[in-house]
């Protein structure tokens, strides 16, 4: 071969991998660490095999995806919720369709909110198991309200269960981790928590706030190489999200909570989240376009996206006014293009 040819070669290879790169992109559900360690990366039935494993909010939506998933992994599970014959079907699910025998699944009820009830169910756990190698910090709520709308009990419950809750159960756990000198604790955020939308105030804050407090947190345990942090931001996915989502008044349920079928499925999203857990991957995007694409804008280019955000969030705020699904127009687009 000439050195001519050679060179010819090298710039056609400079050429196509912009391209490769950008049609990898569009085709993306996830950031493109993640789906490489998908590719070549270590495998969960390779790494989560016999650890112990603390889900909350597994009594639904991803939680329960989550647990299914790990209970094929062969693993020892914790379900924590609060609605007890939900998780007694979770375990149920997770018993004839995993790998696992009674012993090995606890259903542990729990309030986030009832941060002192925290020290008591980790003492619970480790007492059951032994140990806790891997903390899922899942559980959740979102909002669906206008911010001038939304009574301050709304704003204070998102802050109490999303970023409270995590934080101090973390706290419980944290000092038996620090003692084995090693751990995983996993934080299912939100791309709410880079991006903001409207209808959502109190739930971007809070969990902007948690990406604060376990960034944060990671940069403190430099001397436990073998405790990491891995926060997921998946963008939406189908569950009970916005069933169960808090409105302007605490007791007022969501009227209409619409069409689920434009969201990411939650097995293909549980997928990803293990091949992230597996691979010790610490910042985790999982998403289907185009939001992921907005998140890297609000990541990159805030100035763009708020006004971005701003022309779209018109249509939402419209929709949610007038009594339908705030995130109509999405499931029209993903039908227009099935
Ligand atoms: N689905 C999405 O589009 C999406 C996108 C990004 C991030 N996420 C995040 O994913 C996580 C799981 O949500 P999901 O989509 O699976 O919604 P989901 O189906 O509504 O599940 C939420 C879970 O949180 C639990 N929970 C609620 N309040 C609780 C409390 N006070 N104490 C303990 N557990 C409580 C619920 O159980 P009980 O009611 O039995 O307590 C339920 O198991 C949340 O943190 C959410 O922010 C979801």
């Amino acid at each position: 071969m000439t050195w001519e040819l050679l060179l010819w070669l090298l710039a056609l290879c400079a050429l196509l991998l912009p391209v490769v790169q950008l049609v990898r992109f569009v085709r993306a559900d996830g950031d493109l660490t993640l789906l490489w360690a998908e590719w070549q990366g270590r495998r969960p039935e390779w790494e989560l095999t016999d650890m112990v494993v603390w889900v909350t909010g597994a009594s639904s939506g991803i939680g329960e995806e989550l647990a299914f998933q790990l209970s094929k992994l062969g693993v020892s599970l914790v379900l924590s919720a609060r609605r007890v014959p939900e998780l007694e079907r979770v375990k149920r699910r997770c018993l004839e369709n995993g790998n696992l025998k009674e012993k090995d699944i606890l259903v542990l009820p729990l309030d986030l909110t009832d941060r002192s009830s925290h020290e008591v169910a980790t003492k619970t756990v480790l007492q059951e198991f032994g140990k806790i190698d891997i903390l899922v910090n899942n559980g959740g709520r979102s909002q669906r309200s206008l911010a001038q709308d939304a009574n301050m009990d709304v704003f204070k419950e998102l802050i109490e269960l999303n970023y409270l809750g995590t934080v101090s159960l973390t706290k419980s756990v944290l000092p038996h981790m620090m003692e084995r000198k090693q751990g995983k604790i996993v934080v299912i955020n939100s791309l709410s928590g880079i991006a903001s939308v409207p209808l959502s105030s109190g739930y971007c804050a809070s969990k902007h706030a948690l990406r604060g407090f376990f960034n944060s947190l990671q940069t403190e345990l430099t001397e436990y190489p073998g405790i990491t942090i891995c926060n997921i931001y998946p963008g939406p996915v189908q569950s009970d999200i916005v069933k169960n989502a808090l409105t302007e008044d605490i007791a007022k349920p969501l009227i209409n909570s619409g069409d689920q079928h434009y969201k990411m499925a939650a097995d293909r999203c549980v997928q990803l989240m293990l091949i992230a857990m597996a691979n010790d991957l610490k910042d985790v995007w999982i998403s289907d376009q185009p939001f992921l694409s907005v998140a890297y804008v609000w990541q990159y280019m805030p100035t763009w996206a708020l006004w971005l955000t701003c022309k779209l969030g018109k249509k939402r705020i419209k929709n949610f006014k007038s009594g339908m699904d705030a995130d109509l127009y999405f499931s029209k687009w993903k039908t227009k293009h099935e």
